[in-house]
């Protein structure tokens, strides 16, 4: 698995189509879409401004479809829901189309458009996004930042994804996809082949090895 991490969308390198992706907007994106399927929407529909979510919401029934988002963090006016996630329960989405326009997160989600597939990743899912994410040869997380900025929250969330989708992805092959990669190699080559085994013994020596004042000590 090739892995990378994009700190806001801007940053996005070339080569996107070929990758399976996540979309990181915790704050609050992310984490809304998120609340909002698991509380049994039919769907959501990211628009990238107003005006494309008014046109997004017409053909469908009052009762059938929501309109939510935020400008500058509050509801937009005239919408029925903001961009809380404690505002998407049941009672208010089951299903119904959502039509959801944000300042960052829906822009992010626009701009891994062309990526192979795209999923949209925040704490809420963590461990079920990094299972998807886990069988693919190439992954790109996609931090939504602020207003183009990094974001603390978003890349955290990136880290906790990276750590367990490279795990789920190598774990059960661990010593295989390690064995082949090029320092490994050279090391069989020179008749180390017995140290790479000894290395990929996961939890075999719970000590913590401590530096200070020179010395490494348990
Ligand atoms: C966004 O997409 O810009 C954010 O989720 C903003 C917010 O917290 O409402």
């Amino acid at each position: 698995m090739t892995l990378d991490v994009f700190a806001t969308p801007a940053a996005i390198a070339p080569g996107i189509e070929k990758t399976a992706t996540a979309v990181i907007d915790v704050f609050r994106a992310s984490t809304t879409i998120t609340a909002t399927l698991a509380a049994g929407a039919r769907c959501m529909l990211p628009a990238a401004d107003v005006e494309q979510a008014l046109r997004l919401v017409e053909p469908y029934r009052p009762d059938e479809a929501v309109l939510g988002g935020e400008r500058d963090c509050v509801r937009i006016e005239g919408f029925a829901l903001g961009n809380s996630p404690g505002e998407y329960t049941r009672e208010t989405v089951a299903g119904r189309v959502i039509v959801f326009t944000t300042t960052n997160g829906t822009a992010a989600l626009r701009a891994v458009a062309d990526a192979r597939r795209a999923v949209v990743g925040c704490f809420l899912n963590l461990t079920a996004v990094a299972a998807d994410l886990a069988g693919e040869p190439q992954v790109a997380l996609v931090c939504a930042g602020n207003q183009g900025r990094f974001s603390l929250e978003d890349f955290t969330c990136a880290g906790a994804l990276a750590a367990r989708a490279v795990w789920r992805g190598l774990g059960r092959t661990l010593t295989k996809s390690l064995l082949a990669t090029d320092h490994a190699r050279r090391l069989a080559e020179l008749g180390f082949r017995a140290d790479l085994e000894f290395a990929l013994r996961v939890d075999s020596a719970p000590v913590v090895p401590r530096l200070a004042d020179g010395r490494i000590t348990r």
